[in-house]
């Protein structure tokens, strides 16, 4: 009896083939953003900081901003921000029972939270280009 269950073990698991549900990586995403924009309060009261401390410090701060690179770094850390806000709002829509707490319902309000961060990210995009 013990060695058929031991038969029906999966065995050489490939874990290339495994694919995750779009509520998953919703979930994930959520977690990685909320590590981003963790590091990104460091760096913007720093970059607060300097703008503040002097007119000197307020060019310095503009010369900065002026770098292609940087505002590249700024424009992923007001997407981070703008997905983990919206996927937070979904998050807290559904623990207060609001949205159906089906795996239908949690697909499209995940789909939704990307469209929407798709929108932010352009707008974050044009403001600061
Ligand atoms: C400085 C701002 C913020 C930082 C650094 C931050 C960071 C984080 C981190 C690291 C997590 C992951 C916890 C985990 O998965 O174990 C998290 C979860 C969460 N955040 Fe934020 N967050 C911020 C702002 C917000 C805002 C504005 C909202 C409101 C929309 C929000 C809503 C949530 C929710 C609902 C969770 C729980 C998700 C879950 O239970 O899976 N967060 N946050």
């Amino acid at each position: 009896m013990i060695r058929n269950v031991k038969k029906q073990r999966p065995v050489n698991l490939n874990l290339a083939t495994i694919r995750f549900p779009v509520t998953a990586i919703a979930s994930i995403l959520h977690r990685v953003s909320g590590v981003i924009t963790f590091v990104a309060v460091g760096i913007l009261l720093w970059f607060l900081g300097l703008s503040l401390s002097s007119p000197d410090g307020f060019l310095t701060a503009s010369s900065i901003m002026g770098s292609p690179v940087i505002k590249f770094i700024m424009w992923g850390i007001l997407t981070a921000l703008a997905y983990h806000v919206v996927v937070g709002i979904r998050h807290m829509l559904m623990d207060f029972g609001c949205l159906e707490e089906t795996f239908t319902a949690g697909k499209r309000s995940a789909v939704i939270s990307f469209a929407i961060t798709a929108v932010l990210s352009i707008l974050a995009g044009v403001f600061l280009w």
